[in-house]
């Protein structure tokens, strides 16, 4: 028996995706950026064992038998044992590529509650199953194939995923455009206003978003791509004004789409929007962006903001935000890390 151990952190995108225009192979709508986060308190666990003796495909999640019938598994396991077939022309280790596997999975955090847990599980499966399997060379393709965010969960720093043009979508990757040392004053502080898991899913949210609303369809062709370029050059320059602006813009469009939907869908609850008349309310007094919101699928609020406003922050929110009102918790995270 042969097992691997690998662990992988979530990121949080500063420009969304939402919206497929293949939902097989996974491709998005628009392009979107991300920072992954620091793994130590946020992160997916994934053991994954290859012996001649099992009798078929299994998989435990945080300790629960999970169907091994979702095509999106198939499609991920399929591929990786595809390209190590085609990468063992030397016959070397060529037996293990048709031995069953079992996948043990585990997350630090809630699952399913907007927190981006299928990224760092799916980039953390593909990427255990790549070193279980001998497959070199960029796997984001493969974990885009699991889920679409989980793609930018195998590179560190600050990450862009890129559309692609190819139908097969062999140029859909995600890329790094700042290393994990990048900016190191950056951190992210996670406010859990519930663990719950979310009403609609992000997918099927996406889905009817892309049906129903002619929001979504102006931001993917006008609006993102401009975003895209602007985000970029904020990322190069360290330039947290723009940077929190595009983040907070991104993060209210994306819920605006949501809402444009038909029938909508809500996300956000009112201890969000709290969350968010606080950041603005901060940065007015500062007269200058000290703090940038995002939120995903779910009603947990991200807040980028540099070290030296950390101790303020977590001030105000243990103030406003009482934890015996059951607010939940708050995480604090530096910003590089990567799968290992
Ligand atoms: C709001 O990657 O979970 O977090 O591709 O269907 O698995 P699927 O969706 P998923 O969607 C994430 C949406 C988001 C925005 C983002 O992470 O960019």
């Amino acid at each position: 028996m042969i097992e691997v151990t690998c662990t992988a952190p979530i990121n949080i995108a500063v420009i969304k995706y939402w919206g497929k225009r293949d939902e097989k192979l996974i491709l998005p709508i628009n392009e979107s950026t991300s920072a992954t986060l620091d793994q130590s308190q946020l992160c997916a666990k994934t053991t994954v064992a290859a012996s001649p003796d099992f009798t078929s495909d299994q998989m435990w999640l945080n300790g629960q038998e999970q169907s091994m019938d979702s095509a999106r598994l198939q499609n991920v396991l399929k591929e990786i044992r595809r390209r190590a077939r085609k990468r063992k022309s030397d016959g070397s280790g060529e037996d293990r590529v048709n031995w069953h596997v079992h996948i043990c999975s585990e997350n630090n955090f809630p699952t399913a509650a907007g927190l981006a847990s299928s990224a760092a599980g799916l980039a953390c499966l593909v990427f255990s199953l790549s070193k279980l399997f001998e497959v070199e060379g960029d796997i984001s393709d493969v974990a885009r194939q699991g889920s679409g965010s989980a793609c930018r969960s195998i590179y560190g720093g600050f990450v862009e995923w890129t559309m692609g043009t190819e139908v097969d979508g062999s140029d859909s990757r995600a890329l790094q455009i700042a290393s994990e040392t990048h900016w190191p004053q950056m951190r992210v502080l996670i406010l859990v206003v519930s663990a719950k898991k979310k009403h609609v899913g992000s997918t099927t949210g996406m889905q009817t978003s892309v049906k129903t609303s002619q929001l979504l369809a102006h931001r993917a062709e006008k609006i993102v791509p401009e975003r895209m370029v602007e985000m970029r050059r904020a990322i190069k320059d360290k330039d947290f004004q723009t940077f929190a602006e595009i983040t907070m813009k991104d993060s209210n469009q994306l819920h605006a789409c949501c809402l444009d939907t038909y029938p909508p869908v809500t996300y956000m609850t009112d201890t969000s929007r709290d969350i968010v008349r606080l950041v603005h309310a901060v940065n007015n007094h500062y007269g200058e962006n000290k703090v940038a919101y995002t939120f995903d699928a779910g009603p947990n609020a991200c807040l980028y903001l540099m070290e030296d406003m950390v101790p303020t922050m977590l001030g105000l929110v243990q103030n406003f935000f009482p934890p015996e009102q059951d607010h939940g918790e708050a995480f604090l995270t530096g910003l590089p890390s990567k799968v290992s």
